[in-house]
């Protein structure tokens, strides 16, 4: 009797494992296998021309991503262009003349069309791959990207606007915006660390390096050459001090009061992150492989699934 109901509690935990994965996880890696095994090798390719051609395409295809997956989850949304149907997210604050990249997936979605032989990869898996893709290209972790995302028939510039974080945020706006997504504070400081690679403009840090108090003088000295108290909008300045490097510099300079963002500084200002700042810093392993953690959680956020969406032939367009 003893030994029935024990078999009977296992086989309910089995039971329960195999629901738990397919009912909470319906993304798969092998998603692409038979409908086009070249798949992710074509978006590799691509990815590695264009990162090669101008390494801050990386930094730029990263972020498309996460900016994806922050508006009503990884549908593609953001690839969407303005219509008389379409509210653009490329016309939201955070995106406007600043995400940038979209050249580079129409010609990965043309090259996997054509590889596949037909459109059956979403534009918001191409985005998943093509940022996994680009950090391994700037010498980040990898991972295996969970495929089977359809792509979006809308898209929202307000949702764009109100999901974003936006660099003038304090820790507890930040913490609370990521656990919005399902994400915690780990996830915000090691996926903060995507700031390891690429830049930003002028207008998005001036602030920082003219009123705050927790930065370094010497570093605000610095950026004030490419940053004027008025105009200048569109100077670059690179995240951190190795901006194609998908490296530890980042947390370094955090702890160092070398954050470029008023946000970045955030996650090192006495608050209850600093901790895991010290321990990226220290340890470049730790970060690549909670990065490569927390991208999949990420990329996890509200796929469509199913007979839900659509996959575009066009990602600018709706079919
Ligand atoms: C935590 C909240 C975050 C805030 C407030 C924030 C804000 C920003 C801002 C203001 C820029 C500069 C944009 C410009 O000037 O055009 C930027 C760039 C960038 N962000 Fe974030 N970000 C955050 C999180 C993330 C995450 C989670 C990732 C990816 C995992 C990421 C990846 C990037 C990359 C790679 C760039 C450089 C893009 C390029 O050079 O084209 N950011 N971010
Ligand atoms: C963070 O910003 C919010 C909104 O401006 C404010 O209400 C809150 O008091 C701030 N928190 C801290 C710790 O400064």
């Amino acid at each position: 009797m003893a030994s029935h109901k024990r078999f009977s509690v296992v086989l309910y935990a089995l039971v329960y494992a195999a629901f738990a994965t397919t009912a909470f996880s319906s993304l798969s890696s092998n998603y692409y296998d038979y409908s086009c095994p070249n798949a992710l090798s074509t978006i590799r390719s691509v990815v590695e021309a264009a990162v090669q051609k101008e390494y801050r395409m990386g930094a730029s295809l990263l972020r498309l991503h996460f900016h994806d997956c922050f508006v009503n989850g990884c549908d593609g949304s953001i690839l969407l262009d303005p219509s008389p149907t379409i509210d653009s997210e490329k016309n939201a604050r955070p995106n406007f003349q600043s995400a940038r990249g979209f050249e580079v997936v129409d010609e990965i979605k043309e090259a996997v069309d054509r590889a596949c032989g037909k459109p059956v990869v979403s534009c918001a898996d191409i985005l998943a791959v093509a940022a996994r893709d680009s950090v391994v290209a700037l010498g980040g972790p990898t991972w295996d990207v969970l495929l089977g995302r359809r792509d979006s028939t809308t898209a929202s510039r307000e949702a764009a606007d109100a999901s974003i974080p936006a660099p003038f945020f304090n820790l507890s706006q930040l913490i609370s915006n990521f656990k919005s997504h399902g994400l915690n504070e780990k996830d915000l400081v090691v996926l903060s660390g995507g700031h390891t690679i690429g830049y930003a403009r002028c207008a998005t840090f001036r602030d920082h390096i003219y009123s705050d108090s927790n930065i370094s003088p010497h570093f605000a000295e610095e950026l004030k050459y490419i940053c004027p108290r008025e105009g200048g909008d569109f100077n670059l300045a690179p995240l951190d001090r190795t901006a194609a490097n998908f490296d530890s510099a980042y947390f370094k300079d955090l702890v160092n009061k070398k954050g470029l963002l008023h946000s970045d500084q955030e996650l090192f200002n006495g608050g209850s992150t600093d901790a895991l700042v010290k321990i990226y810093k220290h340890s470049t392993v730790t970060f690549h492989n909670d990065f490569a953690e927390s991208m999949i959680k990420m990329g996890n956020i509200k796929p469509l699934t199913g007979n839900r969406g659509e996959i575009r032939f066009n990602c600018r367009r709706v079919n």
